[in-house]
């Protein structure tokens, strides 16, 4: 791997711990106004301090962040699809790899549809987005995405795509926690993190799949709604950072976050 490539990709996975909280608020770009992003600003700014990574679209970084942020940005460069479209797997690469250049994106982003109505099509993004990455330095993430029609979430399914992903050229791979996620781990030979997906019941139920996930050897987390869909944010992302950085239990970071919610993390 070439020195730019590396350089960015340990500004998102840290060398300190080999892990990352990557911030996921990239929501918008076939969701819309998502419940508690509706103004990605006021979202954003208050969780920046405790993200090693923001995963995010051109349109909101250029919008909702300032230019002087040191967080280094993970930016979606796939879409041209919403969810009241027909077929939701119908993604094109939305960004050219200079304009990621001009904003200084530590990695881009692209989602892979495995088993979708397009799935060549959102295979060959990928190719074609490495092979722009290669040139320029810049790591690509693969996100194995679920749409509507692709509910499944278990292991044969996601070590397939994840697979799939980092065959093609994908420098690190985002993927769902499922039942044998050590299974995924086992068979993809590049960095996994994993969403949260949708808002859980509980918090301790979002720690406790993180948890899971890092012990069984994902190198982080690139979540979104089960943090800023919480009452207490900060908390929430502080209470994932000890499990990601400090080796915390999902016990212990409940507390945590029990704790720095009552000062009003
Ligand atoms: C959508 C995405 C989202 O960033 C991803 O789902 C992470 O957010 P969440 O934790 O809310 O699921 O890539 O394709």
């Amino acid at each position: 791997m070439d020195w730019g490539m590396k350089n960015r990709l340990s500004r998102i996975i840290k060398p300190e711990t080999g892990k990352t909280v990557m911030l996921a608020v990239d929501h918008g770009y076939f969701l819309g106004p998502v419940t508690n992003l509706e103004n990605p600003r006021k979202t954003i700014e208050p969780l920046m301090d405790y993200a090693d990574a923001l995963m995010l679209t051109r349109g909101v970084l250029r919008t909702s962040v300032d230019a002087s942020s040191p967080v280094p940005i993970v930016l979606r460069v796939s879409g041209g699809n919403s969810i009241i479209g027909k077929d939701l797997s119908n993604e094109g690469i939305t960004v050219a790899i200079k304009d990621a250049v001009r904003l200084n994106a530590a990695a881009v982003a692209l989602s892979i549809y495995v088993g979708g109505v397009s799935e060549h099509q959102t295979l060959m993004n990928l190719s074609k987005l490495v092979d722009d990455g290669e040139e320029y330095g810049i790591p690509v993430m693969a996100v194995t995405a679920v749409g509507k029609e692709l509910e499944k979430r278990d292991a044969k399914y996601l070590s397939l795509a994840c697979r799939i992903a980092a065959e093609l050229g994908a420098h690190f791979v985002k993927t769902y926690y499922c039942e044998d996620f050590e299974r995924i781990v086992r068979s993809c030979p590049v960095p996994l993190v994993i969403a949260g997906g949708p808002k859980l019941n509980t918090e301790l139920d979002a720690l406790n799949i993180a948890y899971d996930a890092i012990r069984l050897g994902a190198a982080g987390v690139d979540m979104g709604r089960n943090i800023w869909q919480s009452p207490a944010p900060i908390a929430m992302i502080k209470a994932i950072r000890a499990i990601v950085h400090e080796n915390a239990t999902a016990k212990e970071a409940y507390k945590l976050f029990e704790e720095t919610k009552n000062k009003k993390g």
